[in-house]
């Protein structure tokens, strides 16, 4: 589906051709969001290869401390739509996969065997659980996307954690990090290749530079968000700025106090 190579998707993210080439590397380059599908769900078998590559991806001390709930009935899917800001993509996906950072298979095994499960509380815990899914999560988007799937990632899953655990039956240890839907794109596909900020901002050599630099990339984000007709501030580090608000927390701001009640980040 998506049919950049290297080298062109080297220059849509960084706005100029690079003199080397790994023609192997145009897929993951080519990531985009996709927000548009076809009516077309996956098949249990479709969902079940991708789970199989989220599951290969790597996890702290082979704790697998995440889980996924999928979701496909239409007025379930109607009802996450609602829960995650009222956000289309997740109506009309093929399937709207769920990443649960979970303690409570781990628990449950500890105390199988009368061991301690007081370590759980503790951030370092809790953060073990965010990126295991995170990294399952990335894998399952790679292997969508690899089979012409679109996906679009939707931290919208942590804007009301409650109504959500209700909504999954999560119990305690767990969050809903955030979903990803996945999806035929409907044609056309019109998503397109987003600029990124350039890799001297992102990657320093030995020691970190903390002098930020994005005044380049607030050009070329300019011209992408003119070329797509986007309204109101059209400069990145504006756009990100608004962002930190507390408006746009919405909520999201009680996580801490809710994830301490799940158990999680306690100490
Ligand atoms: C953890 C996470 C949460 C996101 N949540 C949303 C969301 O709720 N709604 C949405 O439309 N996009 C969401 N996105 C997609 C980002 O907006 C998108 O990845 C970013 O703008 C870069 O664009 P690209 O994916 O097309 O390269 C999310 C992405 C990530 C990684």
């Amino acid at each position: 589906m998506f049919t950049e190579s290297f080298k062109q998707a080297w220059h849509l993210r960084y706005g100029y051709e690079p003199e080397f080439d790994f023609p192997e590397l145009g897929r993951f380059l080519g990531h985009r969001s996709v927000r548009k599908y076809a009516d077309q769900p996956l098949t249990d078998e479709l969902m079940s290869a991708l789970v199989a590559a989220a599951q290969s991806a790597a996890t702290s001390s082979n704790l697998q401390l995440w889980s996924v709930v999928t979701l496909q009935d239409k007025d379930r899917l109607a009802t996450a739509a609602e829960l995650c800001g009222n956000q289309e993509q997740v109506k009309s996906c093929g399937a709207f996969f769920c990443f649960i950072a979970d303690h409570r298979r781990i628990k449950t095994a500890a105390e199988t065997h009368g061991e301690s499960v007081e370590g759980l509380e503790f951030a370092e815990f809790g953060i073990m659980a965010i990126i295991d899914a995170a990294l399952a999560a990335e894998r399952l988007v790679c292997a969508a996307e690899a089979l012409g799937l679109g996906i679009c990632y939707i931290g919208g899953l942590r804007n009301d954690p409650e109504a959500i655990k209700e909504f999954l039956n999560l119990p305690d240890g767990t969050l809903g990090c955030f979903g990803v839907t996945v999806g035929w794109p409907a044609e056309p596909m019109t998503a397109e290749i987003k600029p990124r900020l350039s890799q001297q901002s992102i990657w320093f050599k030995e020691t970190y530079n903390s002098e930020p630099t994005f005044s380049e990339y607030d050009e070329r984000m300019r011209a992408f968000y003119e070329g797509q007709k986007m309204k109101g501030e059209v400069t990145w580090s504006m756009r990100s700025a608004r962002r930190l608000g507390l408006k746009h927390l919405g909520g999201r701001r009680i996580l801490r106090e809710w994830l301490q009640n799940q158990g999680l980040f306690r100490q």
